[in-house]
């Protein structure tokens, strides 16, 4: 395959979830155009990233990826960027020091726009029209005008996302995640939760770390790790009209990169191993995801390695495992013994939401608190069971205090869902829910560490 690959050999492949626009040209227009915009990411990051999930793979640090299902053009605002990548460095905080492990932030940010249905059309009142596909496609209201494919929503989506991602560089690397700003990561409305409660008093001691550190000469001027964070951005790569117009020969290592994001991922409807979605993600350099489902087999995996990773180089595939908190623990482990025998390395990533999704007795798609810890509990004691790495973890979450999921230490109940539910897809944690997740999880890492280390935890 590699040898047959351009950017658009894609399209000779039987593909899935592609939108129809009425008038063609005028997409082939925009992807021209698109063509010649600047890139949004250069390779030598994506190479960094891949990198880092390399040591990941090697079960020396984790994987924490978050942020909207759909990033919407609506609420696009500087907030709300800040607010999501506030909680995902709090997380990364609380994991890095509650477990003492290097964390991997890559964020579902800066150009998730682009929604896989399960049906093609939606019928209201007698009335068919296409299904949403995600901002950068389609808009949500119920008419034909709006539903109708329209290709200068691709343009609109490139510039969201470069004005995102200017403003998360600036974040990540202008001063803002220096760890000295712990405490004012702390958003007013989470400082309140039991959850910020235990942040503070992290926070705290994080403080008193840093102050030793100090007086060792490791400050914020010395040590660009405690000024500064590394930072990456994601999204499932699903509109490949879009994604190949973004993707470029890197000059240094004269590699195909995606430009469009540094790690892209397969969602779990379009992971066909001859279809046009691993075609066109075998051929570019980033690191990749694939998620697997319930659907899916240990075979079928070990295929999609062999097409997507050939070299097996650690740290380009992550596996996204989503099987349902009341699955993992029967499904998984095939899958990992799968990747064992054949020597195979991948980072194991665990996505407790999408087949943990409900609709509440008052109509509203939701998740349960209860139930995606309980996938990431199950996700973990598998990996025991069986001596693999749990290496990180894919959330739906935003920074806002949304009432999408139910449960959590604040008792989210259904009849709260209908109080502030945003999301444009699916339900999401909210900041507090996401933080309270990030200590269990801490605990689990910490236990699953000190077994890497070969002793009991507390030894
Ligand atoms: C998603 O990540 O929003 C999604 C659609 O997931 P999946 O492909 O796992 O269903
Ligand atoms: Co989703």
């Amino acid at each position: 395959m590699a040898n047959t690959w351009t950017p658009a050999s894609w399209r000779q492949k039987p593909i899935k979830q592609a939108p129809e626009y009425a008038e063609p040209h005028a997409l082939e227009e925009v992807e021209q155009k698109l063509g010649t915009y600047p890139p949004l990411v250069f390779a030598g990051e994506a190479r960094r990233l891949k990198a880092a999930l390399g040591d990941v793979a090697q079960g020396r640090g984790f994987l924490v990826q978050g942020g909207d299902c759909a990033e919407s053009f609506a609420e696009f605002h500087p907030d709300n960027i800040r607010d999501t990548f506030r909680v995902l460095l709090q997380m990364a905080v609380v994991l890095t020091y509650g477990a003492a492990c290097p964390v991997v932030k890559v964020g579902r940010l800066a150009g998730q726009f682009v929604k896989p249905r399960s049906a093609d059309t939606e019928t209201i009142d007698g009335v068919t029209l296409p299904a949403y596909r995600g901002d950068m496609i389609n808009a949500m209201e119920f008419s034909p005008e709006a539903r109708a494919a329209d290709p200068a929503r691709l343009v609109q989506g490139y510039s969201q996302a470069a004005a995102t991602l200017n403003l998360l560089r600036a974040f990540a690397q202008g001063g803002y995640a220096d760890l000295h700003k712990v405490h004012q990561w702390n958003l007013g409305f989470v400082a309140d939760s039991p959850a910020g409660a235990r942040y503070q008093d992290m926070a705290d001691r994080l403080d008193e770390t840093l102050a030793f550190m100090a007086a060792c000469g490791l400050t914020s001027e010395t040590t660009p790790q405690i000024r500064a964070t590394d930072f990456f951005t994601s999204h499932e790569a699903l509109m490949l009209n879009y994604e190949q117009s973004m993707t470029r020969i890197d000059s240094t290592s004269g590699d195909w990169y995606d430009t469009s994001a540094h790690m892209l991922w397969i969602g779990d409807r379009t992971r066909d191993v001859d279809g046009a979605h691993v075609e066109f993600l075998s051929g570019i350099g980033n690191p990749i995801g694939v998620k697997i489902g319930p659907s899916s087999d240990p075979d079928d995996l070990i295929a999609l390695c062999d097409v997507l990773n050939p070299a097996n180089e650690a740290g380009r595939l992550t596996v996204v495992v989503r099987m349902g908190a009341d699955e993992v623990e029967q499904r998984l482990p095939a899958f990992i013994r799968a990747i064992k025998s054949e020597g195979r390395s991948v980072v194991w990533a665990c996505d407790p939401m999408h087949a943990n999704t409900v609709k509440s007795s008052n109509g509203f798609k939701t998740r349960h608190f209860d139930s995606i810890l309980a996938e990431v509990q199950a996700f973990f004691a598998v990996h025991k069971a069986e001596g693999s790495y749990a290496g990180g973890v894919h959330f739906e979450m935003t920074g806002q205090d949304v009432t999408e999921c139910v449960g959590g230490a604040e008792a989210i109940t259904e009849a709260h869902l209908g109080a502030r539910y945003h999301t444009h897809c699916d339900p999401r944690l909210n900041a507090k829910q996401a933080l309270e997740l990030a200590f269990l999880l801490a605990e689990m890492l910490k236990d699953e560490r000190a077994r890497q280390r070969g002793r009991a935890p507390g030894e």
